[in-house]
């Protein structure tokens, strides 16, 4: 008899479709890899690295990097494998039964499974129908369910609008429990609430090197917050849960930045021509997005989400059951070439259907 973990048989998966389709836009990942010269140096990097020791030297090295750039200590700054493992751990840490955490609906699908993983209550905040969070209905949920936990994904996955840092100060200041921003996006939004850490001990920043850095395969994120949160959050953590391999490829990834920041503009420019391309076309609804991929509604999603299928073009549908998205579709940004083919194929559906 397997007798596995009391409510494990109730735990919901992740419901992204992993499939490595011709044209990839269902994961938000960057869909170009390392720039040539970043590439070159990591993998020069790689060939020095002792995989007979743990990782000590290379984890500091990233974490002091990350703090010095963020002009705060670095014990106030971990790292995870990608940020997913950052969050799970902060659900961890503020979790536990008879506890709550609330957080936005619809938003990062996981915040949910994490909060059940945790044992603690998971109670969803739900947007408008614009999908704005309303702030002060927010701070008043908190308070009133006596949450040990509230989170925010800024800007929002999978509707890809944002906060303002006041609207993220109003929250923080108002709230008495433990508050996580996920800034799993905002690099394509250059609005961070990093700077608010120093000034608030409840909130912890949560980032990632999948998205703008395109290191999606090496699980690197990273947390920042006052060093008496990342002390107890750090206590969930196995010892040396980083590998030398990711650590080393973020550390040369952090230090060439710069090099990305082209692809990062090219990314919004093209998020941007390709929002004015479907709203043209019509017979949508284009959401805004301050991120690397647009959220669009229309009645027929499941048949064009199909008809993609059949182009090997991979995009994210929301079924009947994710609360407030029906009928959306997530398309991930891809290189001018490849958001070229989406749209002509988009536009073929269309015109079929109309
Ligand atoms: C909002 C948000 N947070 C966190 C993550 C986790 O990313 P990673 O674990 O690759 O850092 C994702 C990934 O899609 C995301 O969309």
């Amino acid at each position: 008899m397997l007798n596995y973990r009391n409510e494990l048989d109730k735990m919901p998966s992740y419901d992204g479709v992993e499939k490595d389709y011709r044209i990839k836009m269902n994961a938000n990942e960057s869909t170009m890899n390392l720039p040539p010269t970043v590439e070159e140096r990591v993998m020069n990097r790689l060939a020095l690295v002792t995989l007979n020791r743990y990782p000590n030297e290379e984890y500091y090295s990233l974490t002091n990097q990350l703090a010095k750039n963020f002009g705060v200590e670095s014990n106030q700054v971990i790292l995870g494998g990608g940020s997913s493992e950052i969050i799970e751990k902060v659900f961890h840490a503020f979790g536990g039964a008879g506890r709550k955490i609330v957080y936005p609906q619809p938003s990062f699908s996981m915040y949910k499974i994490y909060a059940k993983a945790a044992e603690a209550e998971g109670i969803p905040f739900a947007l408008n129908d614009k999908f704005d969070l309303d702030v002060d209905a927010f701070i008043k949920t908190v308070q009133e369910t006596g949450a040990n936990l509230a989170v925010v994904c800024n800007p929002n996955n999978p509707t890809g609008n944002a906060l303002t840092v006041a609207q993220i100060e109003k929250i923080v200041a108002s709230i008495d429990c433990a508050f996580l921003v996920d800034e799993a996006y905002v690099e394509f939004y250059g609005q961070s609430a990093v700077k608010l850490v120093g000034k608030y001990r409840n909130l912890m920043i949560a980032r990632t090197f999948s998205k703008a850095y395109g290191l999606a395969g090496a699980r690197v994120g990273y947390m920042i917050a006052q060093s008496e949160v990342t002390r107890m959050v750090n206590k969930t953590f196995m010892p040396y849960h980083m590998n030398k391999l990711s650590l080393v490829a973020a550390d040369i990834v952090y230090q060439m930045r710069d090099e990305f920041v082209p692809r990062i503009q090219m990314m919004i420019a093209e998020r941007k021509r390709m929002a004015t391309r479907l709203k043209e076309l019509g017979g949508m609804e284009i959401f805004p997005s301050e991120t690397n991929f647009l959220l669009i509604r229309l009645e027929e999603a499941a048949a064009l989400r199909e008809y993609l299928e059949r182009l090997d073009i991979g995009i994210r549908y929301f079924s009947s059951g994710a609360a407030g998205l029906e009928n959306c579709l997530r398309i991930s940004m891809g290189t001018r070439t490849e958001n070229d083919e989406v749209f002509a194929a988009i536009k073929n559906f269309s015109e079929g259907i109309r």
